[in-house]
């Protein structure tokens, strides 16, 4: 028997299967050469996974969180970006990936701290 108080997930819409969409660069490069990879993008990755999870966010009409390969703006690593705001950022920890959920991720608000400035590519 359904919870009388459960929450009702919102419903994918034309306009969106996920309301945001976050990518994660997990590149790693055999050759030594600097990559996400070897700034925790994984652990940041699994962190971020888990925590919209938790938080009830996860599943369609929602959010997504997946892996990417090199999203070619490897001198802000660990880079992540979230659509369809097509906003870029970087982090440290789980505070600040703590940060992008709640701010971002659920209440609409860019996170300007943790953006990636314009100029930094590859
Ligand atoms: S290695 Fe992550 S953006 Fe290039």
């Amino acid at each position: 028997m359904a919870r009388m108080n459960a929450p009702i997930p919102p419903s994918p819409t034309e306009a969106g299967y996920y309301r945001h969409h976050v990518f994660f660069c997990l590149n790693e490069r055999a050759n030594g050469e600097d990559c996400c990879a070897l700034h925790g993008a994984k652990a940041g990755f699994d962190y971020c996974k888990r925590a919209v999870q938790a938080a009830g966010l996860a599943g369609p009409g929602q959010v997504r969180v997946n892996k990417a390969g090199c999203l070619d703006r490897c001198s802000a690593a660990p880079v992540v970006v979230v659509y369809p705001e097509a906003v870029w950022y970087t982090f440290i920890d789980e505070s600040d990936i703590d940060e992008i959920i709640e701010s971002h991720l659920k209440h609409g608000k860019v996170v300007e701290r943790l953006r990636i400035p314009a100029h930094m590519g590859r």
